[in-house]
């Protein structure tokens, strides 16, 4: 069976991946990850007996230590999940995503060449290097602009955007200067189980629970594409085993929705699964201080994944949010864990001010 390095394992799509590679055979694997807040150590706890699966806590930035990693562990690929990926904390402090999204993947690409360049002649023909990136380096819609395809010119509006455009750049340069077999995914939003409460779908499920506002920035008529995050893991494995190398793929939901259409659903399946008396999740509904250069509008044209390699997405958006509703009703540990001190600093400095801003 292969080895798959991947970077970022404990956070919420590298984790989805890496269970269900496990689930499927796909492959062995070995996670790095840096356990940021992002993280959770009960993500993966279900995988300790499991002897095809291995953690190392470290940086992507860490070159001596990936060096010595590559070499000890010898993956078949890597499949770079690692980064820092909320735009409201891009917003309030960029550094840390120009840190690990962009010097961080340099330094995991330098590593990855020297790797490469040590394997036989068989193994450099099965090496891949898949570098998942987002639908955010496209930049912003408007109502009637064609979806988002491969070759639309990149236009990053945010800190986040931007950082993850230049690792692209990067990942793509390493693929024509020195021939390292690299594949790029430009996934649009996902949404699922295990996915950190600082993002759209989990806050409002969480909050709503616990009888917060609901918050919405601006006027909620800002559409984003939503793809169940099991959708995603098996793009990129089909992406993994099939694509040429030097290819970049956009995976999408086919479901565009607006912010406000969004919570109005999640509010309806809690009324029917969590119902309480004479209330309606609903009520909660606020809206409030709008993001910094929000990006209106995100669609993604996946007509060249179905093309090339015959990928759709099998789950429904309204299956998709009730599986996830239900997961987040029946993981009330794993929610307090990543509910630390530390998300409510979080919550107090990206919300304190909107909140304060409505009621000037
Ligand atoms: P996440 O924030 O949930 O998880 C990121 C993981 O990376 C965390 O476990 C964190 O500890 C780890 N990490 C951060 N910095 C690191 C470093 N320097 N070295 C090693 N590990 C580090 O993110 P996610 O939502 O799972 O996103 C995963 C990837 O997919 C990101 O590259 C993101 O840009 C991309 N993406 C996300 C979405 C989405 O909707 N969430 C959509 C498209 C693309
Ligand atoms: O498009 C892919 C991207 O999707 C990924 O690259 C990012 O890593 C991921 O975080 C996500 O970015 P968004 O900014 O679109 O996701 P977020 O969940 O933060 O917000 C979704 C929409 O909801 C967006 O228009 C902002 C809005 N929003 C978000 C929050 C957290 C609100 O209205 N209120 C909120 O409290």
């Amino acid at each position: 069976m292969q080895t798959f390095l991947i970077t970022g394992g404990a956070g919420f799509i590298g984790s989805n991946f890496i269970l269900k590679a496990r689930k499927e055979q796909w492959a062995n694997i070995i996670n790095l990850d840096k356990l940021t807040y992002a993280s959770n150590p009960l993500t993966l706890a279900e995988l300790q007996d499991d002897s095809g699966y291995n953690f190392v806590r470290g940086d992507i930035g860490d070159i001596e230590l990936i060096n010595n990693f590559l070499d000890q562990h010898q993956p078949d690929a890597i499949i770079n999940f690692a980064a820092e990926s909320h735009v409201d904390r891009s917003i309030l402090s960029p550094q840390d995503f120009i840190q690990t999204n962009v010097l961080g993947t340099f330094q995991l690409l330098e590593a990855s060449r020297a790797y490469y360049e040590k394997l036989s002649a068989q193994r450099q023909k099965q090496f891949r290097f898949l570098h998942i990136s987002t639908d955010e380096v496209y930049g912003s819609l408007t109502q009637t602009d064609p979806a988002f395809r491969e070759d639309t010119p990149y236009a990053p509006n945010s800190p986040y955007a931007a950082s993850k455009a230049g690792s692209d750049h990067l990942v793509r340069a390493y693929y024509h200067t020195y021939g390292l077999p690299t594949l790029t995914t430009n996934c649009s939003n996902n949404y699922g189980p295990r996915q950190f409460p600082e993002k759209l779908i989990p806050l409002i499920i969480l909050n709503a629970l616990n009888g917060k506002p609901l918050p919405i920035y601006g006027d909620g008529q800002n559409i984003r594409d939503w793809l169940y995050v099991e959708d995603h893991c098996e793009a990129v494995y089909l992406v993994l085993q099939q694509s040429s190398i030097g290819e970049t793929y956009n995976i999408g939901g086919n479901n565009e929705q607006t912010n406000l259409a969004v919570v109005e659903k999640i509010c309806a399946l809690l009324d029917e699964l969590a119902p309480k008396p004479n209330f309606h999740y609903s009520s909660l509904i606020t809206f409030v201080k709008d993001r910094p250069g929000h990006d209106r509008r995100y669609a993604i044209d996946s007509s060249k994944i179905k093309q090339d390699l015959g990928w759709e997405p099998k789950e429904s958006f309204d299956s998709g949010l009730l599986k996830t509703i239900q997961w987040y009703l029946n993981n009330s540990t794993w929610v307090e864990q990543v509910q630390s001190g530390a998300y409510h600093t979080w919550i107090q400095q990206n919300y304190g001010d909107r909140k304060a801003a409505l009621s000037h």
